[in-house]
């Protein structure tokens, strides 16, 4: 009799702890509290835009509200740009209008249209698998929702083959920041007694990739001795021509220890937006990594060098990135 109770007791308690297990599980995992069909009936707010946007497609197509597309991410003002462009390509395709998030780092400072803060409701959320490579599944995206694309959109692919020259267009910067640039550069000219026919600028990025994280993580520094090949190939590309280097750095002690030469002089640090417009000043660019720089370069839009070991064969780093993706083609890469 006893053993008997013990035995109800225990089933009980195996049953009351199954459920609970599976509660959590159903509520925490979006593998099952996730399934549309059994999401509609506990979110509220999934239910309400899953009539919404049924709503919505019952109507005729001209009186649909428009559709939207955004990207989700934090970064620096590189990887603002390297989003923003992505997203004008991809919303021109697929015939939608872009909503960009109030930290943004472009809107304000370039050329680009204002009216982006209307905020898609509803969206359906996509993942970008890897932040510097073409994800093609974007370019048709799914029919009569709005859309967030949680990721960096860092590839060329996006944007670059028909409108480039929109993009270049948008990408001017404000004229109080490019007076700034040209003062800074007048300051930097004063100071070489040389005359030269070619500025071509170096960009050292360092700092940030020279943390342990950054380095478990694959990135890799660009070290002295790139700098100096990727010097004396332009060096040679342009012998007929005085050339000068403008080095800019976020290390601007190592650059001077190790960058000063004849014909190679470093520009001290600016703002960023004034740094940028001295890099699309200069006629050619040496770029080591990351995408302050690359854009730099795009903008200038001359002959362009970029470090091709900037990432530990097999790292984390390495495989996010695909090189022909992230890199335009015509550019050099040179370890
Ligand atoms: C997309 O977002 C806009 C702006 O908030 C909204 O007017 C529209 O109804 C949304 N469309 C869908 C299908 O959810
Ligand atoms: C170099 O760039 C400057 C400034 O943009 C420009 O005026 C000059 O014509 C360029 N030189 C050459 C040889 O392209």
């Amino acid at each position: 009799m006893r053993r008997g109770r013990k035995k109800r007791l225990a089933a009980i308690c195996i049953f009351v702890v199954s459920i609970y297990i599976l509660l959590v599980w159903m509520f925490e995992f979006p593998s099952v509290a996730h399934i549309p069909s059994i999401r509609v009936w506990w979110d509220e707010e999934y239910s309400a835009c899953k009539r919404h946007v049924a709503h919505q497609q019952s109507l005729p197509e001209n009186q649909r509200a428009p559709l939207y597309l955004s990207v989700s991410f934090s970064g620096r003002l590189g990887n603002w740009m390297y989003a923003y462009a992505s997203l004008y390509g991809l919303a021109k395709r697929t015939g939608r209008k872009i909503y960009l998030q109030p930290e943004n780092q472009v809107s304000g400072y370039f050329n680009i249209p204002k009216n982006m803060n209307v905020e898609p409701i509803c969206p359906e959320v996509l993942i970008e698998p890897r932040p510097a490579a073409y994800t093609p599944e974007f370019e048709s995206l799914p029919h009569g929702v709005n859309v967030t694309i949680k990721g960096y959109m860092q590839s060329w692919k996006y944007f670059r083959k028909e409108y480039d020259a929109d993009i270049k267009k948008q990408y001017k910067l404000r004229d109080d920041i490019m007076e700034k640039g040209r003062e800074a550069l007048k300051k930097f000219k004063s100071k070489i007694s040389r005359k030269f026919d070619l500025l071509i600028s170096v960009h050292i990025r360092r700092q940030d990739k020279l943390d342990w994280g950054a380095y478990l993580k694959g990135f890799r520094a660009a070290p002295v001795s790139y700098a100096k090949n990727a010097q004396n190939y332009m060096r040679q590309y342009f012998k007929d021509k005085a050339v000068q280097f403008l080095v800019m750095s976020d290390d601007y002690e190592w650059s001077s220890k190790h960058l000063k030469a004849e014909d190679t002089a470093v520009m001290e640090p600016n703002d960023k937006y004034v740094d940028l417009a001295v890099l699309t000043m200069c006629n050619h660019s040496i770029i080591t990594v990351g995408t302050f720089g690359w854009w730099g370069a795009y903008l200038a839009g001359g002959h362009t060098v970029f470090f091709q070991d900037y990432a530990a064969k097999g790292s984390r780093f390495d495989q996010e990135t695909e090189r022909e993706d992230f890199y335009l083609p015509q550019w050099i890469g040179m370890s």
